[in-house]
């Protein structure tokens, strides 16, 4: 039996105008039932095969997510994954799945020099180390004391070794002068997309929060860009449902800040493009090209992501 869920009428009526009525019922739907869980299988200590093998003598069932190498989504609740020994070493990281596609779009390379600009607790600084294979620099920032506590207990769990905690302002890190090739932006946000794993959400929003931090959310795209080189490589994600938040961002980042939006691919993924209109507002064409998912798209998280380039 699914659970009763309780929605705000200004969001429900937003997501209605998103979607039409039937598929706002499947939405529904998904987040009652709650997302796949899911696992990175850390293969900077581990082997992936060996890993899924030692899993699966235990009783876990484990299902390869098709857009990432060692992500599984597992039949095992958040307590069990979070108290198991490979947990506690390392082997493992609970990642949702739709977190682990802003660091696919970026694409980072052995020995590159990346900067994640609101890093903490680390879910996407840790991937993008594994993807790097622990070679070259992570330059991870965060303003919040206690979530960096947290991404440092995680780069150390994990055996990352390339990786560089800053505790800064993300809108005056361009004043220390460094510039990057590729910089992650994983802006704070309402986190609507998360309701799949955290009702919470449902009662927290509103739309006035929205506005407010599609400013701020703009404001931290404008400093970003300011630490990118010519021809980099900046990724913008929200883990947010709301076109405010996401294309209103990228369309700002298109006509004020001249970047350029590159296609990215997923391999098996459900995704929609980005839209090119809300509310009376028409945004650039090329908006469309970002990557919009919902979360009855792929039972995981909501999650938005766009790859910009400074030209
Ligand atoms: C969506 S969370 C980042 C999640 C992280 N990328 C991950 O994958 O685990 C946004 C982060 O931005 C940080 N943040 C917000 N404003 C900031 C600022 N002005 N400077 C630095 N960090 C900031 C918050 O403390 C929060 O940790």
């Amino acid at each position: 039996m699914q659970a009763k869920v309780r929605v705000k009428e200004s969001f429900e009526e937003r997501l209605v105008r998103m979607l039409g009525r039937e598929e706002y019922g499947e939405f529904l739907s998904a987040v009652a039932k709650r997302g796949k869980k899911c696992i990175r299988i850390n293969t900077l200590k581990v082997d992936r095969g060996k890993m899924v093998k030692r899993l699966e003598k235990r009783g876990w069932r484990l299902e390869k997510v098709p857009w990432f190498e060692s992500a599984y989504w597992v039949d095992v609740d958040t307590k069990t994954l979070s108290l198991s020994i490979e947990h506690a070493l390392g082997y493992f990281y609970i990642q949702d799945a739709a977190s682990m596609l802003p660091p696919i779009a970026l694409q980072p390379k052995k020995e590159e020099v990346i900067l994640d600009l609101c890093a903490a607790p680390g879910s996407k600084t840790t991937q993008v180390a594994q993807m790097m294979e622990n070679t070259g620099a992570i330059v991870a920032n965060d303003y919040s004391l206690r979530r960096l506590a947290a991404l440092r207990g995680n780069v150390q769990r994990l055996g990352i070794v390339n990786c560089v905690v800053t505790y800064m302002d993300a809108l005056e890190f361009w004043k220390c002068g460094l510039k990057f090739k590729k910089i992650l932006l994983d802006v704070p946000c309402s986190g609507s997309g998360s309701v799949i794993n955290c009702w919470r959400i449902f009662e927290e929003w509103s739309l006035g929060i929205v506005r407010r931090l599609s400013r701020y959310q703009k404001d931290l795209l404008r400093a970003a860009v300011k630490c990118l080189d010519k021809e980099g490589v900046l990724v913008y994600s929200t883990c947010s449902l709301e076109p405010e938040e996401n294309e209103e961002v990228v369309d700002f980042a298109i006509r004020e800040l001249g970047l350029e939006v590159e296609e990215t691919k997923f391999r098996g993924l459900k995704f929609r493009e980005g839209l090119t209109s809300w509310e009376g507002k028409r945004f650039h064409d090329d908006v469309s090209k970002a990557v919009r998912i919902f979360p009855h798209d792929n039972l995981t998280e909501g999650f938005f992501v766009c790859k910009l380039v400074k030209k």
